[in-house]
Formats: structure tokens, C-alpha cells, sequence
């Protein structure tokens, strides 16, 4: 009996920032170790996803390893046999049935995407390449590549996800029962629990999520910044005039994600941290504390990125490409035969 497959993948090109990290990269790290008993877990690095859009070229291949060494340095073992960590781009898999997958779907479906037409929109059709149009499709074949029921994504990946169940039933009603169909979004909600995606906003603007695309970066503290910038930072958040410190998101938006990065990094609840600050009208010394702690996490954690072995991290990678190269050409092989392409 094979086991289940659980699947998600984290775009390279991205300058991580603590939203990512306790937001995404933990829970999955989390997630990883204490369900790969049950299932085979695989992460990998979706390199060719991250230039739909223009990127730097020359900093690429030093991104991709150093998504990986973050992982690493979050705690993701590199020892765990059921957990693979992988390239996309060395799995050629990828592209060659994503060409295939591509001829299956219609250019409406693919227009309708919400982050299509967002990013369109924004720089005007001429100016954005067919791989960020048809990129849910290589994200479909990410998936049914490797039969995986299970992908814990963000609320702004839904609308792919659902796209993959599309195409693999259009593929199954037409060739045979080819892709394995991932269970539907109520289900994948329901198996990971929570609420995806707890939001760290940003520090200036409370009111929007924390996000790499803040243009003056003094609302975003990245895992690179220095400590001393990163406690200027929390020093500098926008809070309010009541002086009073409580959890209340909706009048207090700025002093209630302050509570949240400290229980974040205390690896408590929220609610604990309100009862230890609460009724203080001193922001400013409830800053120098959230200030000193963040500084303190960057500091331990930039020391444990410094010491991963890149030797260790390559092995792994190689391991995990042999095999998934082994899963994901036989999927293709399957649907080469289905489609008339193999004997
Ligand atoms: N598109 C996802 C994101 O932007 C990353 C991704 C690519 C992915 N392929 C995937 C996630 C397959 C889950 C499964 O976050």
C-alpha cells in the first residue's frame, strides 16, 4: 500500500519576511513532522514559477539554496525518509506534462483566474508573459504528478487548486481514470485544521496583511534584517491614541499585532500575552519588550542559517530528485500512453 501524498510548494524568489515564516513555513514544517508517519510529505521549491513575472537572473540559483537553508535553519529535518525536498526544475516532468495539460484548457478558464487578472490588470495584458497567464496549469501538474491528495495552500491559491481538480477529472472522463483528483477545498480545510494563513499585518498599516511588495520595507521585517533595524521597526508601529493595551482587532489593529508577532515568538497564545500587558497604557514599554524578543529571534535564528551544511542540503535534494523522478515519469508515462502519444 502507498501512503497518501501530501504536497505544497514555496515560491524561491521571495525575501522572506517573519509573516512568511510563522505564517507559512512553520505549519508546514510542523505539519511535515508530525503527519509523516501517515503520509509521504513532499516540499518543493517551485524554481520554475519564480519568473512569470521579471525577476534577477544573476541571484536565482543563490535564492533557491537559500529557500532550502531556511527551512533547514525553521527546523525542517533533512534525516526523515517520508519527507522530500525537492527542485521543480529538476524534475523535467513538470514542463513536459504541463505542455500536455496546456492543450486540455481553455484561454477563458485561464483569464477567470483572479491573480491572472490582477496582475494583468495592474501592468496591462501586452506586458505580462503566457507563463504567468497559463501557470496554474504547471501548478496542476505539480500536484497530479505525484497523485497527492492533500495541499495546504493560501486562500489566494483556492481558485488553482480548484482548477486542478478540474482538469484532472476532464483528463480522467475523457482517458481513463489517469490523475489521482486532490481532495476538494472543504476537505483540505477540514484535514489541516485551522484557519490558514494567520495574517501578521504590516507595522505601519495595520489594516494590510505584511507583505514583500511594501514598497518602503519599514512595515516588514525580513529574516535578513539585522536585529538593531528589525527594533526599529517594532518601535516605529503604527498604534492608536487609547492608551490602553487589549486585543481588540478591530479598534486596535496595530497594538493587537504587536500582541500577536510576541505570542508568535513566546509560542503562545495571543490572550496569555493580553493578560500579562493588559490595562498598561505604556506602549512604549510594551514595544521595547516585543522589540527586544524579535531582535533576539533574528539574531538565534540568522546564527542556526549561518551554520546549516549546504553539503547536507544538496544530498537530500538529490536523494529526493531521484525518487520523485521515479513518481513523477511515471505519471507522464501513463498519460502518454492515455493520450496516443506511447504505445
Ligand atoms: N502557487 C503557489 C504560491 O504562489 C506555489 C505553488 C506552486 C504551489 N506550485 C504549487 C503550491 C503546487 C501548492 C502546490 O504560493
Amino acid at each position: 500500500m502507498t501512503k497518501q501524498v501530501i504536497l505544497t510548494g514555496i515560491r524561491a524568489n521571495n525575501d522572506l519576511h517573519i509573516g512568511n515564516y510563522f505564517g507559512a513555513m512553520l505549519p508546514i514544517i510542523d505539519m511535515a513532522k508530525t503527519r509523516s508517519d501517515e503520509f509521504d510529505i513532499n516540499l518543493f521549491i517551485p524554481d520554475l514559477h519564480s519568473f512569470t513575472t521579471p525577476i534577477d537572473h544573476s541571484t536565482l540559483n543563490e535564492s533557491i539554496m537559500n529557500n532550502a537553508r531556511v527551512f533547514v535553519a525553521a527546523g525542517l529535518p533533512l534525516d526523515n525518509d517520508a519527507i522530500h525536498l525537492y527542485r521543480q526544475s529538476y524534475v523535467p516532468a513538470h514542463s513536459e506534462l504541463t505542455w500536455i495539460a496546456d492543450c486540455f484548457t481553455g484561454m477563458g478558464e485561464m483569464g477567470r483566474m483572479i491573480q491572472y487578472k490582477e496582475k494583468s490588470y495592474k501592468s496591462g495584458e501586452d506586458q505580462v508573459s503566457v507563463g504567468l497567464f497559463n501557470y496554474p496549469v504547471l501548478m496542476a501538474c505539480d500536484i497530479l504528478l505525484y497523485n497527492a491528495a492533500y495541499v495546504p495552500v493560501g486562500d489566494d491559491q483556492t481558485q488553482h487548486l480548484e482548477f486542478t481538480r478540474d482538469i484532472a477529472e476532464r483528463m480522467n472522463n475523457r482517458f481513463g481514470e489517469v490523475f489521482t483528483v486532490p481532495e476538494p477545498v472543504v476537505r483540505q480545510h477540514a484535514f489541516f485544521g485551522k484557519d490558514q494563513g494567520l495574517r501578521i499585518k504590516d507595522l505601519l498599516d495595520p489594516s494590510k496583511k505584511m507583505s514583500k511588495s511594501d514598497e518602503t520595507g519599514k512595515g516588514v521585517i525580513f529574516l535578513s534584517d539585522d536585529p538593531e533595524v528589525a527594533r526599529k521597526k517594532i518601535m516605529g508601529a503604527t498604534t492608536d491614541d487609547k492608551a490602553n493595551i487589549q486585543y481588540d482587532k478591530v479598534n486596535q489593529p496595530g497594538i493587537a499585532n504587536l500582541i500577536d508577532i510576541l505570542a508568535l515568538l513566546r509560542n503562545t497564545s495571543p490572550l496569555e500575552v493580553e493578560a500579562e500587558f493588559k490595562g498598561s497604557q505604556r506602549y512604549g514599554d510594551f514595544k521595547q519588550v516585543v522589540a527586544d524578543e524579535m531582535a533576539e529571534f533574528l539574531r538565534s535564528f540568522q546564527e542556526r542559517l549561518q551554520s546549516v551544511d549546504d553539503q547536507l542540503i544538496l544530498h537530500k535534494l538529490e536523494t529526493s530528485e531521484a525518487a520523485m523522478n521515479d513518481v513523477a515519469n511515471s505519471t507522464l508515462l501513463r498519460v502518454q500512453r492515455a493520450i496516443g502519444l506511447r504505445a
